[in-house]
């Protein structure tokens, strides 16, 4: 698996890395939730990325890779969540990144992200000066931001973050042809979610979950379907947007995974279909916003 620096934090990331959202869930069982960890550093992705909300993703990670901790770059999610603490305050942020140290068995988070927070929050409420007290304290490598649109385009502005967060694929492309380049350009790492748009086209009719449908109508809008097998020509797409060090993926099943590594191997589309896909969003999504 091929490797890119994050932007100027010293990290190295694989160019798919493994989103760990599904690997929260409840009806996977822990030793298949290890097996998938285990699995996916075998194949050589050294990018993990969690968050508080994701179920017991950060837990099964600390059990099962406790032991390989140096082969992969942990991110995570703060800011909400702890029990008797407002979110969005500079406690929340401590605590937080207390709790996540000891769940994922860890010493050292390396990318630590404000999970989606507004602006305001963000600029105002010393969640960031929480965040870096902490890497001051060596919890912490990288000060993160996870979000989208014009919150994302303060974040960047701010000059505080070294690394963010947000939606990167053929189905949500503002970020990728405008955020992208700009927080390179600033000396950001970039880390695209959502890589696949939750791959829409495996749904038959409009699926019921509001951010899933979103990406559904902007499947059947884009009419991309003929042009190559979808999920080859998602990941091929959001995996080399010039900018973005990774992408995660997100899936809990260990045939997707090698499917996936597979798939990336293969390289950039072919620069016409680039620009076809380019061109698609271009003549229908241009008032798209990005999907949190
Ligand atoms: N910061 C944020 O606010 C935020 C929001 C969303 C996501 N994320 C991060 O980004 C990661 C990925 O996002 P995501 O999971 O929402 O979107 P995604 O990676 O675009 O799509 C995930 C979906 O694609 C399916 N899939 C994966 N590989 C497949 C394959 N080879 N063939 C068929 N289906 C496949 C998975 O189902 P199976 O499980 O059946 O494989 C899963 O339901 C998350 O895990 C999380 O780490 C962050």
């Amino acid at each position: 698996m091929n490797t890119r620096l994050l932007g100027q934090t010293g990290l190295r990331v694989s160019i798919l890395g493994l989103g760990a959202g599904q690997i929260g869930d409840d009806q996977l069982s822990d030793a298949d939730a290890g097996r998938l960890l285990n699995t996916a550093l075998d194949l050589g992705i050294t990018l993990i990325d969690t968050a508080r909300s994701y179920g017991r993703s950060e837990e099964r990670i600390g059990a099962a890779l406790r032991h390989r901790r140096g082969e992969f770059v942990l991110s995570t999610k703060v800011g909400y969540g702890v029990p008797g603490v407002p979110d969005w305050t500079s406690e929340c942020v401590r605590r937080g990144i207390d709790d996540a140290l000891r769940r994922l068995q860890t010493d050292v988070i390396d990318v630590a992200h404000l999970h989606s927070c507004p602006a305001d929050v963000l600029l105002q409420s010393g969640v960031l000066d929480a965040l870096e007290e902490a890497k001051s304290a060596g919890k912490v490598r990288a000060v993160a931001y996870s979000g989208e649109n014009d919150d994302l385009v303060a974040s960047i502005l701010s000059g505080r973050v070294e690394v963010i967060q947000l939606s990167v694929n053929l189905c949500d492309q503002r970020g990728a042809r405008f955020m992208v380049p700009a927080a390179a350009a600033a000396g950001i790492g970039v880390i695209g979610k959502r890589p696949t748009a939750n791959a829409p086209w495996r749904f038959r009719a409009r699926p019921e979950r509001e951010d899933e449908a979103i990406y559904w109508e902007r499947w059947q809008a884009l009419g991309l379907r003929e042009e190559m097998d979808p999920q080859e020509l998602a990941l091929r797409f959001s995996a080399f947007v010039p900018g973005a060090a990774s992408c995660i993926t997100g899936t809990a099943r260990e045939a997707h995974l090698r499917r996936n590594c597979a798939i990336v191997e293969r390289g950039a589309l072919p620069e016409e279909l680039r620009a076809k896909v380019h061109a698609a969003f271009s003549a229908v999504g241009a008032r798209w916003l990005g999907v949190i």
